[in-house]
């Protein structure tokens, strides 16, 4: 008696839980093809747009936000990289992308890729409840899931679709409606963070720079010519209130310093935050009528910028199967979801993972440890393999293999 527990019922093909970036993308690319959507997120749509998060795109990640018209925007504001530079042993090394392997990326931040998304939902009368709360997801092991929630003003609704997509980030409930005995979950945690300021300054380089001292990892990035991201390696149980804005820039500045004399231009620091993070897979990332995409089915730690180019590839061929499986295929053009999209993730993992051991330096490590370490940035950056390596994997796989 649905009548009795919900204020309104409704129907739509497709029911997304989460609209980050995966989701909204994933919305957009089903209006484009005609196919009904309705998004749903607890958050309010101010709550994600002041969360910072990575800013770094693939080229074909950025395209896609171009041709689909999400985002002109990109082109105005983003920045094209054609390299990074890695810093150790007090020495700068440039990746070059577009030498190595005709790549680049887009410096955008991923909240300018939501507010794009967010933009494209309204403009093209796409439905997206943000703020909702006591989000339920039911029967997704039949043809006729349903999701249930409750709006910001207290009423309830059902929504009955024919699939269900879980993109409810790194904390998801829909991937915990996978039982136990149907779900294998892959993790690891690091013994370390990264603490994250926002910085009123201008821009200390023109590309990224992550560097590695013995101290421990720092990464500088940009957001504007007067804004800056930066970040270096803390204990997980960091405290902000520990940090003034002089120790910050003292910690950061002994991380790249160099025989080049390289020095960041410091300025008044705007937000200060400690930000944990792991490495997570669960598959399978579909069952029956539900599918898992973005950071609800993996995350990645952030050293490679990988987090949200995996979300967007996963959506990407979600929105293709989706299609056929709603077309005159059915359900059975999902199966081709997972081993489409879980490559390009156990890849994604091996490149975060790497990246991270490359750079940071593990608590408790020997003397052995460290000059191994600097042996292999060494190889990472003084051998062709070594750099085209990195430059391949940080610029994300093409679909198929060049070669
Ligand atoms: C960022 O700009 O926030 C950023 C860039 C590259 C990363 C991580 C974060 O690997």
């Amino acid at each position: 008696m649905p009548d009795a527990i919900v204020d309104t019922v409704a129907s739509v093909p497709v029911a997304i839980v989460g609209a980050g970036p995966a989701g909204l993308m994933l919305a957009h690319l089903l209006g484009r093809a005609g196919v009904g959507t309705v998004v749903l997120d607890t958050r309010t749509r101010h709550e994600i747009e002041t969360t910072h998060r990575a800013g770094i795109l693939e080229a074909d990640a950025a395209r896609a936000l171009v041709e689909t018209g999400v985002s002109e925007r990109i082109l105005l504001d983003g920045h094209e990289h054609e390299g990074v530079e890695l810093r150790f042993g007090g020495q700068p090394h440039r990746i070059d992308f577009k030498k190595l392997v005709g790549a680049s990326v887009w410096l955008y931040p991923q909240t300018d890729v939501f507010i794009d998304l967010a933009d494209a939902r309204e403009r093209d009368g796409g439905t997206v409840h943000f703020g909702v709360r006591d989000t339920e997801v039911l029967d997704i092991t039949t043809d006729s899931p349903k999701v249930r929630w409750t709006a910001p003003d207290g009423t309830r609704h059902e929504l009955r679709a024919r699939y269900v997509v879980g993109a409810d980030g790194s904390r998801s409930g829909c991937r915990d409606l996978v039982p136990e005995d149907r779900r294998t979950r892959y993790g690891k945690d690091y013994p370390f963070a990264w603490f994250g300021i926002m910085a009123e300054a201008p821009m200390s380089a023109p590309e990224l720079v992550y560097a590695h001292s013995e101290h421990g990892f720092a990464l500088i990035s940009q957001r504007t010519a007067t804004v800056q991201r930066m970040y270096f390696q803390c204990a997980p149980d960091e405290s902000v209130d520990a940090w003034s804005d002089d120790r910050i820039w003292e910690t950061l500045q002994a991380r790249v310093a160099g025989e080049d004399g390289f020095r960041l231009k410091e300025g008044p620091i705007l937000e200060k935050k400690v930000l944990r993070f792991r490495s997570f897979v669960q598959e399978p990332m579909r069952l029956g009528s539900m599918a898992l995409a973005g950071d609800a089915a993996h995350t990645v730690p952030p050293t490679g910028a990988r987090g949200l180019n995996l979300a967007l590839h996963d959506v990407k061929v979600l929105a293709e199967v989706l299609l056929r499986a709603l077309g005159s295929e059915g359900a059975a053009a999902l199966d081709d979801y997972q081993p489409r999209a879980l490559q390009r993730v156990w890849r994604a993992q091996n490149f975060s993972y790497w990246m991270t051991r490359l750079l940071h330096t593990a608590p408790g490590a020997t003397p052995f440890d460290l000059r191994r370490q600097l042996g292999e940035l060494d190889n990472a950056v003084g051998t062709r393999a070594g750099r085209t390596f990195l430059a391949e994997q940080y610029t994300g796989w093409p679909t198929a293999d060049r070669d």
